[in-house]
Parts: C-alpha cells; structure tokens; sequence
C-alpha cells in the first residue's frame, strides 16, 4: 500500500530513502539542514545538485514541492523514481521480467568492459537488464528499474568507484559475496519503498545548473562540489560506468586509450577557485528572491569569509551553522577519518 502525506511521520520516511554512498552525500545530515531552514516561510525547494537525492527526499518528506536538477544522468534518474515519482511501484512480475534472459541484447557492456569491472557472467546479466529496461513503458518504473540496476552494480563493486580496473579493493563487505540478480532485486524493494505520495507536484531535472530555466521556486539548495587545491572532485571520473549506464552511452565518447574506458568528465565551474567563486555569484544573484541555503566544507574554497561576502551581495539576512561531520574512506579494516566542519549557510 503506498502512504500518503497526512498518514506519514516525516522522520520515518527519511529512514525509507535507500542509503548511498553517492560522494558528498548529505545523508548524515539532514536533520541538520532540516533545523536550519525550518524556521522559514517556504512550500517548494529547488535541490540545484541533487546527487544522491537524500536532501531533495527530506524536503519532500516534510511536504514541500520539490525539483530536483543534476547534471549527471544518473542523479536525475535517481530523483525521477523516488522523488518525482509519487505512486508507480515495480512490482514483482515486472521485476522477474527485467532479470529473464532474451536475445535481443547489443552486448555493449560485456563487449566493451570485458575483463575490467565484472564477471561475463554479470555483464551479460546487466547487457540483459538494460535491454528489458529499454522495453518498458513507463517512465518510473523505467527509473526505479535502473536505479535498482545502479545500486546493485555499486554494492557489487569493491568501494563502489570506477575509477581502477580489477578487484584490488575487496574489502570484504557482505555485498561482494551476493549475486548481482539479488543485489538487484533487494535494490528495487528497497526503492520501491521509498516511493511515496507527499500531494505535491515534485520534479527531477537533468541540466547544468547555471544554465537552468525553472519557474520560482521559494528555497534554493545549492550543494555543489567542494573545490580544493589537493583533491579532485570529480564525479564522472568515478562514477562514469553507472553514468554510463544511466543514459546508455549516448551523447559520450568512450575514451579507448583508457584503461577504465571512462569518457570525458563533464565540465563544471565547480572545478576551480575562481570557477566556483563566479559561480556561486551567479547563481545566488540568478535565484536572490528564492531563500539561498547552501552547504559547503570548512577545508574548501571559496572559504567561510568568501562565502559571507558573496552571499551578503544579495541577501540582508545572512546565518550560518557550523556542523561537525566525519568522512570515513578506506576499507572496513582500516577505515581513516577525516574530520571537516561542514557549513549550512542560509540567506533569506
Ligand atoms: C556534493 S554532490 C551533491 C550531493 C547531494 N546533495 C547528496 O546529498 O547526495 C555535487 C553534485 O553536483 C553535481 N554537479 C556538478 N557540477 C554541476 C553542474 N554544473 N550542474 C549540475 N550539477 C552539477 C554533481 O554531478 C554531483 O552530483
């Protein structure tokens, strides 16, 4: 039975968005941006890089009217299955359908990727599965199924990146052990789960964000990637077999001197210092009669001071909550941590 918004206690159905280990997600805090912006008169929200989804999900689960936009095909197709989708479930029949064998598939995957990241076996399963997916109709159930297919390959990938070929990372997570086919099945309950009626129009948009033409929306939630002079902050490079995937290849090259077989990273302003400065300007002068909230690293830049100084630009009531958070990389055996303040600046 799916639930609707006057039977739902919000809290409850944040804990039903499937967790990720999208980078940058903002899982762990959402309770945090909750509290920082509830105090405000808003009823829809504009989630500009909405990645895994989680943020865009918990302002839909407080009853709010949401858009969410990434510029990467498989975070719009993430927020199309669970966040602008409002009712349409997999059910079972239809799952064991898009796990049957047929003939018909172009072996793209196994052709292409043979040797790098899986087994023949599961590239042949996933070349099956992107052809039973192409043959649905509907458009959710369309993104359920492939965000199923998403989460399933990630679980099933030692670190869940693409980013090195092989299996080196092993690092012994149950996950590993499982077939992809229940990886695949456990992946489509869970989002068929999350799915839920909040009674409001909600929306998943796939554009680059500076060049978005939306109609108002009243709050604007900017989490960008972090720029910092020692790390990358790329996602394609990571992600680009799942993004692949996500819009099947079309419209990317395949870079075939790479050992990966990645194509070329989408270019992002995100990507620079004064990229991102200009940016962040451009965007809080585009959207300044919208709340702005924005979240970004105390070890990133533009730092703290910058932020305040472009934000106030625009805005005359300018706050920000400083929130203790912890990034765990590594394997399960030897995690390392990395203890950043994350910012929640809001301009209203
Ligand atoms: C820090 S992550 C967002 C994480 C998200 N808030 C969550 O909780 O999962 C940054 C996102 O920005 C997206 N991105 C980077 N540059 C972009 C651009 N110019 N337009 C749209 N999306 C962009 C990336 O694809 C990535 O999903």
């Amino acid at each position: 039975m799916l639930q609707h918004m006057n039977e739902i206690n919000p809290n409850d159905q944040i804990n039903m968005y499937p967790p990720t280990r999208f980078m940058g997600s903002k899982n762990k805090l959402l309770s945090s941006i909750w509290a920082a912006t509830e105090d405000l008169h808003f009823n829809s929200v504009l989630d500009l890089f909405s990645g895994s989804g989680a943020v865009g999900y918990m302002y839909k689960c407080h009853g709010k009217a949401v858009a969410c936009n990434d510029y990467m095909a498989m975070a719009a197709t993430f927020s199309k299955a669970m966040i602008e989708n409002n009712s349409v479930r997999l059910n079972e029949e239809a799952i064991n359908k898009i796990l049957s064998s047929g003939d018909n598939t172009d072996h793209f995957v196994a052709d292409t990727f043979s040797g790098l990241y899986f087994s023949d076996e599961d590239n042949n399963l996933i070349d099956n599965i992107r052809h039973n997916i192409s043959m649905l109709d509907d458009p959710y159930e369309k993104a359920i199924a492939m965000t199923a297919l998403i989460r399933a390959i990630m679980k099933k990938r030692p670190r869940g990146i693409f980013t090195y070929t092989g299996n080196r990372y092993d690092d012994g997570r149950k996950d590993l052990r499982k077939s992809l086919e229940q990886l695949f099945r456990e992946a489509a309950v869970a989002v068929n789960e999350a799915v839920f009626d909040n009674r409001k129009v909600n929306l998943s948009s796939w554009h680059d964000s500076l060049d978005l033409d939306l109609p108002h929306y009243d709050l604007i939630y900017m989490d960008p990637p972090y720029y910092t002079p020692k790390s990358d902050n790329e996602y394609v490079r990571r992600y680009h077999f799942v993004e692949g995937l996500a819009r099947n290849w079309d419209g990317v090259e395949i870079q075939e001197n790479t050992k990966t077989k990645k194509f070329k990273s989408y270019p992002t302003p995100f990507s620079t210092l004064s990229g991102a400065e200009e940016a962040f300007d451009h965007l809080f002068e585009k959207y300044k009669s919208s709340i702005l909230v924005i979240s970004y690293s105390s070890n990133s830049q533009p730092d703290k001071e910058q932020m305040l100084r472009i934000l106030s630009k625009y805005k005359n009531n300018v706050r920000v909550t400083p929130v203790e958070h912890t990034y765990s990389f590594g394997t399960t055996k030897n995690v390392k941590r990395n203890n950043v303040q994350e910012y929640i600046f809001v301009g209203y």
